[in-house]
């Protein structure tokens, strides 16, 4: 987390004891932070303060919006992305079961580009008067890759279409401007740029009304129940105002051309597009990603596999295969995220822990062989 985030969580926890619900001195003054923060943030995307509504994370504003939206309209499609995060997809896979398609549900997913990019001109392809939602990622979690929500959010706010944008990988790594945009629904995290884990909000645009997730005592304007994380939020409102990713392109500019120097058979993925400072996803061909994470585990280095484990068995990245990328070379995908902390030298140091990996993996096939 960064410094002044900790400090503000720190400084809140001691010193509000107040329910901000209260009306007593001390739930005023946890009332004040927790609405200084709102502003702070609404600030800094260009957002009504009263549109912004603090949930528990990424995960929760997105399922607010998409549930919220699906479970109060009549059958239609939903378009999205082939490239989206779990917290999109899997709400989504819902309205994809048989019983929903019997019901007349269908939900279109747009594949990117060779580059990890989706063209705006295949989403609004997929658009017509029966689509109840669209939804879009500003950037994408394992490529990093920049997404043209804007043109499909002006032709959606041409049309009445309810759009969410999950922005929750854009937000403090590239210019968030909410009220230009006109999207229904922005999902951000306080996680991603330095701020605690479980903390986040979803944008309501002004006027849209949604049926909660969770009721209860009707906080947030009766749109997420809940007594409010005030420590957590005042930690992503400062977090926010010293977000600075500004070095960090340079960084993983500096690294890749290491990787390719030293590795010229890497494959950096949406490399030709533009991406958020902070992200490299490569393959080293050959070797199985899972294995290499747990070498350069070893060698103190903590980076992500391009593929998600669940029930057992490795599935490669579902971004990677979208984008056409060969099963094998997808399962051997490593994602590593630099943050403001990082130094030039790390990544020369993570290039050589790659070599003397990549040396020691193949060492042990060769022997096993
Ligand atoms: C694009 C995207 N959306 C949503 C989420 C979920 O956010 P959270 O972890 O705050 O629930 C993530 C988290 O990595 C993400 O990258």
């Amino acid at each position: 987390m960064q410094a002044a985030a900790v400090e503000a969580y720190v400084e809140a926890a001691r010193s509000l004891p107040g329910n901000p619900s209260s009306l007593h001195w001390a739930g005023r003054d946890a009332r004040r932070v927790l609405e200084n923060a709102r502003e702070s943030i609404a600030a800094a995307i260009h957002a009504e303060p009263g549109s912004i509504v603090f949930t528990s994370g990424g995960t929760e504003a997105d399922n607010m919006a998409v549930q919220g939206v699906l479970r109060q309209t009549p059958p239609g499609n939903i378009v999205t992305t082939a490239i989206e995060h779990p917290a999109v997809l899997q709400p989504l896979a819902r309205w994809d079961d048989d019983a929903h398609r019997a019901a007349g549900w269908s939900l279109r997913r747009v594949r990117p580009e060779d580059d990890g990019c989706v063209r705006a001109a295949a989403m609004i392809a997929q658009i017509d008067d029966e689509t109840r939602l669209v939804c879009m990622m500003l950037a994408n979690n394992e490529t990093g890759a920049v997404q043209p929500v804007r043109q499909v959010a002006e032709y959606c706010r041409q049309r009445g279409i309810p759009m969410l944008i999950d922005a929750v990988q854009g937000l403090g790594k590239m210019a968030l401007d909410v009220d230009a945009l006109g999207a229904d629904f922005v999902a951000l995290s306080a996680h991603k740029i330095g701020g605690p884990r479980g903390v986040g909000a979803l944008v309501i645009r002004r006027g849209i009304k949604l049926p909660e997730l969770a009721p209860g005592g009707g906080q947030e304007r009766k749109r997420r129940s809940g007594t409010e994380n005030v420590p957590g939020i005042a930690a992503f409102a400062a977090a926010l105002e010293h977000v600075d990713f500004s070095a960090t392109a340079a960084m993983r500019d500096s690294f890749e051309e290491t990787l390719l120097q030293q590795i010229p058979d890497a494959r950096i993925f949406a490399w030709d597009a533009v991406r958020v400072a902070n992200t490299s996803m490569f393959s080293v061909p050959g070797l199985d990603g899972e294995t290499l994470l747990m070498q350069l585990d070893l060698a103190g280095f903590a980076v992500a596999s391009g593929s998600a484990c669940s029930s057992g068995k490795r599935d490669p990245s579902h971004v990677l295969m979208s984008m056409g990328i060969k099963r094998e070379l997808a399962r051997s995908a490593i994602r590593v995220s630099f943050g403001p902390g990082n130094r030039y030298e790390d990544g020369t140091a993570l290039v050589a822990a790659l070599v003397q990996a990549r040396r020691r993996l193949q060492a042990m096939a060769g022997m096993a062989a």
